[in-house]
């Protein structure tokens, strides 16, 4: 793939662009009906990945507008994203390793991370059987999304790429991956996360293991923690319980 940029979001438009509307949207319908009834002989498991895959690409382009990304380019991101975990559909890939019912050792954590380069391979195998489509900016976002949305700025993510080289947008996928990633309740844990919890945890505060120190940007993940606390009315930083005491003292200064 050729080096990548922020500036890819701009050069098309997802749902009008003529070579994407002949070789690709007809493909995507099927991988999104592909992806729905993913594991369905087993549970909920393509529902639920499809539901996750278009909250974070909502949230994405939502969080590209508040950096002051196009319209355009964050609808673009949107379309892509809805697509970044189609590597756990790859036929190599057991979706029962998402639910284990004891905290995931390091080892099944890489294996649950492997979707994101068999998710890459799909796009890619299947660019090369559309020549059309090979160098597209669509594609290359997409690939991008797909393959880096589990890297971290300090290169231990799986692809052991240092993320702060990623554009923005890709870096952006790491963030609302996360955030969303963790609020989902795993059969391991006590109780679900509140979006409190994780954006504290992925600030790296109250979390023992610190599993996020050195994951994201710093002023990027400032950026989208402002972001959220307007968005939810809560209050992240300090010992504020936020939630609705946070909206309350709102509707107190108003
Ligand atoms: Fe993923
Ligand atoms: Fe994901």
């Amino acid at each position: 793939m050729p080096l990548i940029s922020d500036t890819l979001l701009d050069q098309y438009d997802y749902s009008t662009d003529p070579v994407l509307k002949k070789h690709l949207h007809a493909w995507d319908r099927v991988y999104i009906g592909a992806m729905m009834s993913y594991a369905s002989g087993i549970g909920t498991f393509g529902r639920q990945m499809m539901a996750h895959q278009n909250r974070v690409a909502h949230d994405g382009a939502r969080f590209l507008k508040h950096l002051g990304f196009s319209d355009r380019a964050a609808y673009n991101f949107r379309a892509a994203m809805l697509f970044h975990d189609i590597g756990k559909t790859h036929p190599t890939y057991n979706p029962m390793i998402w639910m284990l019912y004891e905290r995931p050792s390091p080892g099944e954590k890489d294996i649950q991370k492997r979707h994101a380069s068999l998710g890459a391979g799909m796009l890619q195998t299947m660019t090369e059987r559309n020549p059309a489509l090979k160098n597209h900016p669509h594609i290359q976002v997409r690939h991008a999304v797909t393959l880096y949305h589990h890297e971290r700025i300090d290169g231990h993510g799986p692809e052991q790429f240092m993320a702060d080289r990623l554009p923005t947008f890709a870096q952006v996928a790491c963030i609302v991956d996360a955030y969303d990633g963790d609020l989902i309740p795993r059969p391991h844990q006590e109780r679900q996360r509140t979006p409190r919890d994780v954006l504290r945890r992925m600030m790296a505060l109250d979390d023992p293991a610190k599993k996020y120190a050195g994951a994201f940007s710093g002023k990027l993940l400032q950026k989208y923690v402002k972001m959220k606390e307007e968005q939810l009315q809560i209050s992240v930083a300090g010992t504020q319980s936020g939630g609705l005491l946070g909206f309350l003292r709102l509707e107190k200064d108003r």
